[in-house]
């Protein structure tokens, strides 16, 4: 079984990622994080140094070699992924679990104004344009988003509950 969880930065991916499949004895696999061994530099040095059209190119062939695998896994993929080349169309693929991870902009805001710095997309808008620029930025992706074959909507709920909803999901 592959699940693929998607949803904007500060969403929780990883997290969720990492605890269903400790939950559920798999693999979590995170993108970013394999984009980054590959480059053997940050996310924000390869934004910097090769640019982002270089950033989701690799992403793009990552997510297919990962779907094309023979080996169960929660791929937990980046804020952007859905959105770039003929991403979301892989959301659809039978034998995918796909979920959207669907959080209010307040709590994103509430989140991701903490650690800006770390994430490239963000890294250059001031704190005061940040929630705006969240709503904006979330209509837009929301469309590749709900290609997802589910939805769950995040608000208030802890890690362990959104797991304990998707294992009910996935059942
Ligand atoms: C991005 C989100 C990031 C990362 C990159 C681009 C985006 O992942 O892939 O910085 O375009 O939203 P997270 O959603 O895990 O922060």
């Amino acid at each position: 079984m592959k699940v693929v969880l998607v949803g904007y930065m500060g969403c929780g991916k990883s997290v969720v990622a990492r605890e269903l499949a400790k939950r559920m004895g798999m693999k979590s696999l995170e993108l970013d994080e394999i984009i980054e061994k590959k480059c053997q530099m940050p996310l924000t040095k390869i934004f910097e140094t090769k640019g982002e059209l270089y950033f989701r190119t690799l992403e793009h062939e990552i997510f297919k070699q990962l779907l094309n695998e023979e080996a169960d896994g929660i791929i937990s993929t980046g804020g952007g992924t859905p959105c770039y080349f003929n991403n979301h169309e892989f959301l659809q693929q039978n034998g995918i679990y796909s979920i959207y991870l669907k959080a209010p902009v307040e709590v994103l805001y509430q989140r991701l104004k903490k650690e800006k710095t770390k994430r490239p997309m963000i890294a250059k808008i001031h704190e005061e344009d940040l929630k705006e620029f969240i709503a904006k930025h979330l209509f837009e992706r929301s469309n590749y988003y709900t290609k997802a074959k589910f939805t769950i909507a995040i608000a208030a709920k802890s890690p362990a509950e959104i797991v304990d909803e998707l294992l009910n999901l996935l059942a």
